[in-house]
């Protein structure tokens, strides 16, 4: 069985995260949903609990996704499965020198896993769990940017941070 595994932070899920699992879904038997702590990011939005919740909610109508979490190396969580391929999506103009680093470095932390890249959707490409949050924060329009299942409680979560 051939594992794809798909790791980010995921604060939150966006329609662009769920376009690249929809499309590994096809493509692997199987792709495993990593929610991991990124560590230039700081002061999260949701518990990596509330994310895993939110993430099984999105990717419920897809019967090959499973989602899991882990506080540590992605180069150590990969050893959990034989041979398992990362995927990553790749944005235009935002993403190429990070993603070629961190590819890089978990390939010399463990030499038996690979790191592959899709191109992020046109309508996707410039759609960022930092940018739903600013958006969110200023009470636009999420429709074009989150899961429909996420609005409220996105909204709900950036006002309340708003008013602190
Ligand atoms: O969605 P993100 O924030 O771009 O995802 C980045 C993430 C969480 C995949 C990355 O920070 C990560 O792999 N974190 C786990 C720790 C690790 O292995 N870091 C890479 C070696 S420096």
């Amino acid at each position: 069985m051939k594992i794809a595994i798909y790791p980010g932070s995921f604060d939150p899920m966006t329609l662009g995260h769920l376009n690249i699992i929809r499309r590994t879904s096809k493509i692997f038997d199987k792709v495993i949903v990593c929610i991991m702590i990124n560590g230039n990011k700081k002061g999260s939005m949701f518990s990596i609990d509330r994310r895993v919740e939110q993430a099984k909610i999105c990717t419920a109508h897809m019967p090959n996704v499973e989602i899991d979490s882990y506080d540590g190396l992605l180069a150590d969580y990969a050893r959990k499965f034989d041979k398992p391929v990362i995927v990553k999506g790749l944005r235009a103009n935002m993403d190429f020198e990070n993603e070629f680093t961190m590819a890089s470095i978990n390939k010399k932390l463990n030499p038996d896993m690979e790191t592959m890249f899709l191109t992020a959707s046109d309508k996707y490409t410039f759609v960022s769990s930092s940018n739903v949050k600013e958006i969110a924060r200023h009470g636009g329009d999420l429709k074009a940017f989150l899961p429909w299942e996420l609005i409220d409680e996105v909204t709900e979560m950036a006002q309340k941070g708003k008013e602190k």
